[in-house]
């Protein structure tokens, strides 16, 4: 498979590696690139054996719909119904947050293939908000359809390397853009005159939807699983999700009942390879958890920890993977703002197994 280098100085619309990989995308290949998000695998949205193609190198369910990727959001009739009549609150979101980690959805063109929507009236749009992804889309012409791109199941990649560790063989090539910045994936949302539904929590949130669209905004009680959080949530196997091969355990609330946790984890599991992600404030008490320096993870102090765990999530799932851990030991952040989307992650990362201290 190919690796499409960017080179930072050039313009990106000139460069030949660019141009070949829109070119692959617009004929009916299947390439991997970067969003702000999470790397997408990109199909051209109006060839339906293209599509296609994108279910089987991920080994997804063929009813789970795709989002479609343009590249700025004057291009919206690429892959929405001319037909329709969106109410000022879309737009609001639009003008917002586009270019931006929010998929809408909204009345799909009919030149969109079936399997990009199979049996839906909407499709999911958005403009990501990343200069590379922005450039190959308008390279390729066409409206470009993209889940993340992982094999189904797995953590979602944020660098090229996971991608190739993913769907080697499986597809024609990936863009190398470097890491992601937002590291979870667009918030998916039902906007209409009266409210807002999101039905995937992520880069955008709630807060600030409600800020912008003027509206109430709800999330879609399959998302909360509406479940006591200090009990574990019900671990039912269709949860697990973005999950690696270690189990993941997941404690948030009072630092020091979230330490006494992990210390009483590592005690009950001798001989287990243990890795942990933990905030900087907790990662003085590390050593004394029983925790060996290289298998934990510190999050950097510069910026909140919902971000730099958001960020790093994903990543450090799949190196722990890689090192061979047997569990993974997550200090979670209170379900607010982009805790939400991140909490919705490692729920499913983890089947259910969630306390809240
Ligand atoms: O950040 C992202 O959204 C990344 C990057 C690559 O753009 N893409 C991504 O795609 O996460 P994917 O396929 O892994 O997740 C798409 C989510 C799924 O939960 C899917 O069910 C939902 O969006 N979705 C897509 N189209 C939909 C539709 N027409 N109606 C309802 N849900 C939809
Ligand atoms: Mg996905």
């Amino acid at each position: 498979m190919q690796v499409w280098r960017v080179a930072a100085q050039a313009p990106l619309t000139a460069q030949e590696d660019l141009r070949a990989a829109a070119a692959c995308l617009r004929e009916g290949g299947l390439v991997a690139f970067p969003t702000e998000t999470v790397y997408g695998l990109g199909a051209n949205a109006t060839l339906d054996t293209a599509v296609r193609a994108v279910f089987t190198a991920k080994g997804r369910p063929q009813d789970n719909p795709l989002i479609v990727h343009l590249p700025h959001p004057d291009c919206l009739d690429w892959a929405v119904s001319p037909a329709a009549d969106l109410p000022p609150t879309v737009r609001r979101a639009m003008d917002a947050f586009w270019p931006g980690p929010l998929t809408l959805l909204l009345p799909a063109h009919p030149r969109l293939a079936f399997s990009v929507h199979p049996g839906l009236e909407r499709v999911g749009v958005r403009v990501p908000d990343h200069p590379v992804a922005q450039a190959l889309l308008r390279l390729a012409e066409c409206p470009v359809a993209a889940p993340s791109a992982n094999r189904s199941g797995r953590p979602s990649p944020t660098t090229a390397e996971d991608v190739i560790e993913d769907l080697e063989g499986h597809i024609d090539g990936v863009v190398d853009g470097g890491p992601c910045g937002v590291g979870v994936e667009s918030t998916v949302a039902w906007v209409d005159a009266r409210r807002v539904v999101i039905y995937r929590p992520g880069g955008v949130t709630p807060e600030q939807l409600a800020e912008v669209c003027g509206v109430p905004v709800t999330v879609d009680p399959a998302v909360t699983g509406e479940r006591p959080v200090t009990a574990p949530l019900a671990p039912g196997m269709k949860y697990r999700h973005y999950a690696p091969d270690a189990q993941v355990w997941v404690w948030w609330g009072d630092l020091h009942k979230v330490q006494a946790a992990l210390a009483a984890f590592v005690a009950a599991h001798p001989g287990q390879r243990i890795a942990a992600l933990v905030p900087p404030a907790l990662a003085e008490a590390a050593p004394a958890s029983g925790l060996a320096a290289g298998w934990v993870w510190v999050a950097p102090a510069a910026e909140p920890y919902d971000v730099a765990l958001s960020r790093a999530l994903f990543r450090q799932l799949r190196r722990f993977d890689r090192l061979g851990a047997d569990h993974i030991l997550v200090v979670g952040v209170a379900p607010q703002g982009l805790g939400l989307a991140v909490m919705n992650r490692l729920a499913k990362a983890s089947a259910g197994r969630v306390w809240q201290v």
